[in-house]
């Protein structure tokens, strides 16, 4: 399962991704919503000179959470320190990370929601009004001493927010969810990442790769950089319209964007369960994957394609599918 090409989830091979990453808002394509939001309150504290606001960013997988919080301090010209909730594994490793931030920094926890108790707590005062409690000396000597902080900006990524703890959640005055991005946002994406890395590109090229990018950058520039070896390799490395289309049926990826692991995921439903309810834990069994997987990472993009829907009594498949597949539709 690791193999498949649609993974959202960041990869070894995906290390090319650093020199595609934006900047600053104006090369940060899609996410309207977030990017006007962020942009004035990024304004407003450079008026007041005073540090962001704590900002958490939840969403899928690939969608440009990481990036985002490094164009934040980009934005805000301030350095970032980036680390994650499980690399802190005691109170003493977040006291170490806090101890080097100068005012204004951005401290960037990612997957903020997998923090251990203790280091979640001992944040709770350093976003609030920065400072920490610690514990210094041993048995009956033992006391708190407080530590001052400079005022930093905490961003936090998760990929869902309901994962958060409720006291840690309600510290965060920015909450910003990612959604998936449309073709057009897509194919800007891919053009622009095929311009670094100076590969020839026409527009519906572009946009056939963003078609089957599942709403997601990472999984666009990953289908790009296989594409573009197809088309330098078989082509003239030109990546066109149908050239796009043959590398990726060979990669195995339809032109809804479903891999192997979703086609089986479909066809398993319909052939053994008649299209179902059946049971996310049955499922996720039948294709061979955890159920966090499956509900965090494949769901989502079916169910929003509209494949798949959640009812109280399980999955079931849709009409689309069957049409999909090609087989008889036989529902309602
Ligand atoms: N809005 C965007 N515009 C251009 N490229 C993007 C955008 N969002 C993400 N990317 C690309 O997708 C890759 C994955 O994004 P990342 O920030 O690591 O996602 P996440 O942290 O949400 O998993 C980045 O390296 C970047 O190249
Ligand atoms: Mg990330």
């Amino acid at each position: 399962m690791e193999e498949r090409i649609i993974s959202p989830i960041e990869r070894e091979e995906d290390t090319f991704e650093k020199s595609l990453r934006p900047q600053f808002f104006s090369e940060y394509i899609g996410q309207d919503k977030v990017k006007n939001e962020l942009g004035i309150y990024i304004q407003a504290a450079k008026q007041r000179e005073e540090s962001l606001d704590h900002v958490l960013l939840y969403g899928p997988p690939g969608l440009g959470k990481t990036t985002m919080a490094m164009v934040i301090a980009n934005e805000m010209q301030v350095n970032v320190r980036t680390t994650s909730g499980p690399a802190i594994e005691k109170p003493g490793d977040l006291v170490a990370i806090l101890n080097e931030l100068d005012p204004g920094d951005v401290l960037f926890i990612d997957e903020i929601h997998r923090l251990p108790k203790v280091v979640e707590e001992m944040l709770y005062s350093a976003m609030e009004d920065f400072y920490i409690d610690i514990m210094v000396g041993q048995g009956t000597s033992a006391h708190p001493v407080h530590f001052p902080l400079p005022p930093f900006t905490l961003v936090g990524a998760t990929t869902r927010a309901g994962m958060l703890s409720a006291p840690l959640r309600d510290r965060f005055g920015i909450i910003s969810h990612m959604e998936y991005y449309t073709e057009a946002d897509l194919q800007e994406i891919i053009c622009r990442s095929a311009a670094i890395f100076s590969t020839e590109i026409v527009e519906e090229g572009a946009l056939e790769i963003a078609r089957r990018s599942r709403g997601t950058p990472r999984i666009a520039n990953r289908l790009l950089k296989r594409v573009r070896d197809f088309a330098q390799v078989e082509g003239d490395g030109v990546i066109n319209r149908q050239l796009a289309d043959r590398a990726l049926l060979l990669l195995q990826v339809d032109h809804a964007g479903l891999d192997y692991v979703d086609q089986k995921l479909i066809k398993t439903m319909i052939e053994l369960y008649n299209g179902g309810p059946v049971g996310l834990s049955t499922l996720s069994v039948n294709i061979g994957e955890e159920q966090e997987t499956v509900e965090d990472m494949y769901e989502p993009y079916l169910i929003q394609k509209g494949f798949l829907k959640r009812t109280q009594r399980g999955r079931m498949v849709t009409r689309l599918s069957y049409e999909h597949f090609n087989y008889p539709y036989v529902g309602e």
